[in-house]
C-alpha cells in the first residue's frame, strides 16, 4: 500500500488532520486500533475553544455542532460558597466556548471522512513505524483480518495518543519529556439530571475541586477531585451526591440536581511535553506530544491546533515542494502548548486541595481567586487562555 500521509491513532488529532489533507486534495491512509463504535462511544472532553469551532466550521464539519452545540459566553469559579462570573465574551472581544463532547466531534468526523471515501482502517494491530530515516517510511501492522500490511508513506503523523507507539520510535537520546504527576485524579460521571447551572462552575473547596458541566438539558456531566488510585466501586452514589452537594453548598442556596448516574470514570491528571515534536518524517500531534491535566480544558483543543499547522506545513510542501512549514511545525507548534501547560498548571493549582497543602497555602488559594475575579487584568488573562488564543498568533 502506498499513501501520501499516513497518520496512526483516529482520535481527534489524527481524524481532523486526514480531513484538513483530504480537503487540499492531500491523500491520507488512517490507521486505529478500536473499533468505530468504541472510538465514537468514548467520553472524554466537552469543551471547545473559539479557535476550535471555527476550524471545525470553516472547514464543514460544524453543522450539528451548530445545532447541539451550547455556546457559552462566560464561566463561573465558585469559592467561599458563593458564584464567580468571568464574563469570557465581554473580556475577548466576543469570543466564547462551546459545550459539545468529544465523542460527537468524533462521530462527526467519522463521517465525514467515510461519506467522502476517505479511508480508516479500525481494528488494527501491531502497528510499528519502519525506515523512518528515509524518503520512503513505511508503517507495518496487522489488519482486521490478521494479514500483515505495510503502508508506504511521503509522512507520518503519529497521532496515536499518550500511550501510542510513535513517540517511542524517537530514539530517545533525540527527544526531551518534561513531566509532572499529580497527587490527585478526577472522579467523572454523567447523570440524568436537569442542569443546575447556566454556565460551567469551577468549585474551590477545602475538600476538594468539583466541576459541574453540561451535555444536554436533559444529561450533566459532573466531576470531583478524588484519590488518583480510586476505582469506580470507591464512589457509592450516595458517597457522590453527598461529597459534589458539601463541595458545591453556599450561602445562595445552590444545589445540584440529583438523578440517574449512568457512567462513572477516574481519570488521571499529568503534564507532559515531548521535544521535538518531529523525528524525520514523523510529526507527533495531540496527546502523542504533550498531555495537560483537564482542569483548562485543552487536550482536545490543542490536538486540533497541532494538526491545522501540520496540515497547513503538507499543504504548502504538496503545492510547491516547500519545506519551511514543515520545518517549523516543531517549533510552532509548542509555543502554544507551552501557553496551554502553564494555563492548565496554573488552574489547577489554584482550584485544587493539595494533600500537604498548608493553611498558609490555603488562604493564598483563595486570595489568588478573589484576584482573578475581582481584578479585571487578571479576570481577561484567564478568560483569553480559556477561550484560547486566536490562530493568527501560532
Ligand atoms: P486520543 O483521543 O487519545 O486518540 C488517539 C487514538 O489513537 C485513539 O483512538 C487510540 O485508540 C489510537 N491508538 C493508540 N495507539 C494506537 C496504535 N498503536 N495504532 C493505531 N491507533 C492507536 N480536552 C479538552 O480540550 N477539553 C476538555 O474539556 C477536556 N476534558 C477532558 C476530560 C476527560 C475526562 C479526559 C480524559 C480528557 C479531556 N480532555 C479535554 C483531553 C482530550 O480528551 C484529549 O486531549 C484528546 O482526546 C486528544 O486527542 P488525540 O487525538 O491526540 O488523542
Ligand atoms: C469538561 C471537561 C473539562 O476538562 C473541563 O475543564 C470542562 C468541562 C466536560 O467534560 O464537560
Amino acid at each position: 500500500m502506498r499513501t501520501q500521509v499516513g497518520i496512526i491513532g483516529a482520535g481527534p488529532a489524527g481524524l481532523l488532520l486526514a480531513h484538513l489533507l483530504q480537503l487540499r486534495g492531500i491523500e491520507s491512509v488512517v490507521l486505529e486500533t478500536r473499533s468505530r463504535e468504541d472510538i465514537e462511544a468514548t467520553i472524554r472532553a466537552g469543551v471547545l475553544e473559539q479557535g476550535t469551532v471555527d476550524l471545525l466550521n470553516e472547514s464543514d464539519v460544524g453543522e450539528r455542532m451548530r445545532r447541539e452545540g451550547m455556546r457559552h459566553e462566560g464561566v463561573i469559579l465558585r469559592f467561599g460558597g458563593e458564584n464567580h462570573r468571568i464574563r469570557l465574551s465581554e473580556l475577548t472581544g466576543g469570543r466564547a466556548i462551546t459545550v459539545y463532547a468529544q465523542h460527537e466531534v468524533i462521530r462527526d468526523l467519522v463521517k465525514a471522512r467515510l461519506d467522502r471515501g476517505g479511508p480508516i482502517l479500525f481494528e488494527v494491530k501491531d502497528v510499528s513505524v519502519l525506515d523512518l530515516d528515509t524518503k520512503l517510511p513505511k508503517i507495518r501492522f496487522h489488519d482486521r483480518d490478521g494479514a500483515v500490511q505495510e503502508l508506504a508513506c511521503d509522512y507520518i503523523a503519529g497521532c496515536d495518543g499518550f500511550h501510542g507507539v510513535s513517540r517511542p520510535t524517537i530514539p530517545s537520546r533525540l527527544r526531551k519529556e518534561f513531566t509532572r504527576v499529580y497527587p490527585f485524579g478526577w472522579f467523572g460521571i454523567l447523570v440524568e439530571a436537569p442542569s443546575a447551572t447556566e454556565e460551567l462552575i469551577y468549585a474551590y473547596h477545602e475538600r476538594g475541586f468539583s466541576l459541574v458541566s453540561t451535555r444536554s438539558p436533559k444529561i450533566q456531566r459532573l466531576y470531583l477531585q478524588c484519590d488518583p488510585n480510586d476505582v469506580p466501586d470507591s464512589w457509592p452514589d450516595a458517597r457522590i451526591w453527598e461529597e459534589l452537594h458539601t463541595r458545591l453548598a453556599g450561602s445562595d442556596g445552590f444545589r445540584l440536581a440529583e438523578g440517574r448516574i449512568f457512567q462513572k470514570g477516574v481519570i488521571a491528571m499529568r503534564s507532559f511535553v515531548v521535544e521535538p515534536m518531529r523525528h524525520g518524517r514523523l510529526f507527533l500531534a495531540g496527546d502523542a506530544a504533550h498531555i495537560v491535566p483537564p482542569t483548562g480544558a485543552k487536550g482536545l483543543n490543542l490536538a486540533a491546533a497541532d494538526v491545522r499547522i501540520l496540515a497547513q506545513a503538507l499543504g504548502e510542501f504538496y503545492a510547491s515542494g516547500r519545506k519551511e512549514l514543515l520545518e517549523s511545525y516543531s517549533e510552532t507548534a509548542l509555543r502554544r502548548v507551552w501557553r496551554a501547560e502553564h494555563f492548565s498548571w496554573w488552574m489547577t493549582s489554584m482550584l485544587h486541595h493539595f494533600h500537604d497543602e498548608s493553611p498558609f497555602h490555603h488562604r493564598l488559594q483563595l486570595s489568588q481567586l478573589r484576584n482573578v475575579t475581582e481584578s479585571r487584568a487578571a479576570a481577561t488573562m484567564l478568560a483569553e487562555n480559556y477561550v484560547g488564543l486566536p490562530f493568527d498568533k501560532d
